[in-house]
């Protein structure tokens, strides 16, 4: 789960940082927002949880991560398509603006409800 989030972070990053070349070369900034999101949803967050579910497999290995990993991997896309359209003009995805964020609110969710309950000492570290 956790190397499996850290790769597909990593394919997040690129897009992130494509959107931010792209908008640094044609000096159109209107797709900040959906640049930042990625990479900070995308790229920053998942790499970290990705760290984190490997790390300690007693909050890596739950149907809470699980739930997270799609919720999260759902939630994120929908809402970057709604908003790309949306800093355009197009209100007519607005719908999947919003239920992107509230599949990626969840997923959030869940991965803060995962670490409060299971994030233990590894055994052998203790
Ligand atoms: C080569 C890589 C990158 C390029 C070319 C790039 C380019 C840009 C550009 C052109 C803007 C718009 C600036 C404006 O509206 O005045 C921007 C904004 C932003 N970028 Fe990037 N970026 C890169 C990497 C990143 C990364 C790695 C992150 C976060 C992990 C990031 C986070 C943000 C944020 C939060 C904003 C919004 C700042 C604001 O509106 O005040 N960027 N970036």
């Amino acid at each position: 789960m956790g190397i499996r989030l850290i790769k597909i972070s990593a394919v997040y990053f690129l897009i992130g940082v494509g959107i931010g070349y792209y908008m640094s070369t044609v000096h159109d900034y209107s797709l900040t927002p959906v640049h930042a999101h990625i990479n900070l949803l995308g790229w920053g967050t998942l790499t970290l949880a990705g760290i984190i579910y490997h790390l300690f497999p007693s909050v890596g290995k739950t149907k809470l991560a699980l739930g997270h990993f799609w919720l999260h991997n759902i939630g994120l896309p929908l809402m970057m398509i709604g908003l790309a359209f949306a800093v355009h003009g197009n209100d007519s995805y607005l719908i999947a603006t919003i239920i992107g964020a509230n599949v990626t609110v969840l997923g959030v969710l869940l991965f803060v409800i995962n670490i409060l309950k299971n994030l233990k000492q590894p055994v052998e570290a203790e």
